[in-house]
């Protein structure tokens, strides 16, 4: 950790510092010098944790900006930042925010999940993760699509982490969060202006662009939230199949149209329908992550994108979902599994011709979810 970090921590940031260091904390949120929030495990308490008054809540605030190079005052009244250890900061200041100087630190994990805990955890069932791992080693477009600490990045770096050793992989962020295990990756990270150091802004999209010239074999970018989905899109059209990336959307379908308004933020020339016709083709399957109300975090669709139909909407088609058939009266926690949906997706003859082993009757759905299907059905009639 660089000094001057370290400093600020120890001589402004006591009153978090428990926090900023309990493992268990994935989450502070400050509002105001006498109200904090922390999350454990996907669920929200409120602390004991106090700043002395508004100027020392602000005073931590500037020595962290300044820590990073950066700063915070009247004129900047925004910070976005990350700090040395890898956690992220988000600080509004008033008379924006009115509860005081607000403050969001999303700390940084070490301990990276695999593939495995998201099983362990319930997150995934096996099937759904080995029909995961076939798709990347199909070579497949993987979106990950979710709400804000939903475990989108988490999903994308245990899924980047499973590509094939021989590939060489590009990675394209704003905030070096992924940790892709594999031999060959590229690591890139944008670069806000600063026109006291007369640096100019390399965006996400300006990176994507040199990416595309030095011979990708996959390219991932982090988090699309900007024009820079049209670069995404012409990617994973032009051959470079089984790139990736994270959208901040609710459902496979809002996926498609989230990326697709975003190709069209850019003063971009291609008519909006063929646009859609692209971003439609380019998508091969997206998982849906979601944060549930029982602060669990669990994918809640795998689904296949087909194109789009005769009317202009997207096709989806879930393979996986999750179903949830409980709830325990004790911890609150939801009880459910995932569960096969009754279809196959179109690239089966793929994993015959690879001798992949998932059989077809993976793809349906178990005896009781059929019966409740009907049930549903029977309830509507
Ligand atoms: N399946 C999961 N089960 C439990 N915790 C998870 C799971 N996925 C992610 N997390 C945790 O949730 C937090 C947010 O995850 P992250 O992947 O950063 O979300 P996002 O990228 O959607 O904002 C992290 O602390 C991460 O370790
Ligand atoms: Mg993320």
């Amino acid at each position: 950790m660089s000094s001057v970090f370290k400093d600020a921590i120890d001589q402004f940031l006591y009153p978090i510092k428990e926090l900023l260091e309990d493992a268990g904390v994935s989450e502070i949120m400050i509002n105001g010098p006498k109200e904090i929030f922390v999350e454990k495990k996907g669920l929200v308490y409120k602390t004991d944790a106090q700043f002395h008054n508004e100027e020392a809540l602000l005073s931590a605030m500037r020595a962290i900006a300044q820590s990073v190079g950066r700063r915070i005052d009247k004129d900047n009244p925004r910070l976005d930042a990350r700090l040395p250890d890898g956690s992220r900061i988000h600080v509004v200041l008033p008379p924006m925010a009115k509860n005081g100087t607000t403050v969001a630190i999303r700390k940084f994990s070490k301990e990276k999940l695999t593939l495995n805990d998201l099983i362990t955890f319930g997150s995934l069932s096996k099937d759904a993760a080995r029909f995961l791992d076939i798709c990347i080693f199909l070579g497949k477009n993987i979106i990950v699509s979710g709400g804000t600490g939903s475990g989108k990045t988490t999903m994308l770096n245990v899924l980047g982490s499973r590509i094939p050793k021989t590939q060489r992989l590009i990675i394209i962020e704003d905030a070096a969060e992924l940790q892709v295990k594999a031999e060959h990756v590229v690591n890139f990270e944008t670069r806000k202006a600063d026109s006291e150091r007369g640096t100019t802004e390399v965006t996400i999209r300006d990176l994507v662009v040199s990416a595309m010239r030095l011979r990708p074999d996959r390219i991932i970018v982090g988090e699309v939230r900007g024009e820079e989905a049209l670069d995404l899109i012409q990617v994973m059209n032009t051959g470079h199949d089984g790139s990736m990336g994270t959208v901040h959307a609710n459902n496979p379908v809002d996926a498609c149209t989230r990326l697709e308004t975003l190709c069209l933020m850019g003063d971009t020339k291609i008519p909006p329908d063929a646009v859609r016709k692209m971003v439609a083709s380019a998508m091969q399957i997206i998982v849906q992550c979601s944060r549930y109300h029982d602060g669990g975090r669990r994918t809640s669709h795998v689904s296949e994108i087909l194109g789009i139909d005769k009317n202009g909407n997207y096709i989806s088609r879930d393979i996986f979902k999750w179903v949830q058939t409980g709830k325990d009266p004790e911890s609150g926690k939801y009880i459910g599994e995932m569960v096969s949906c009754n279809y196959v997706p179109t690239f089966f003859e793929d994993i015959v011709v690879n001798k992949l082993p998932f059989p077809k009757s993976n793809f349906l759905a178990p005896e009781w979810y059929n019966q409740k299907l009907k049930g549903d059905k029977g309830e509507a009639a």
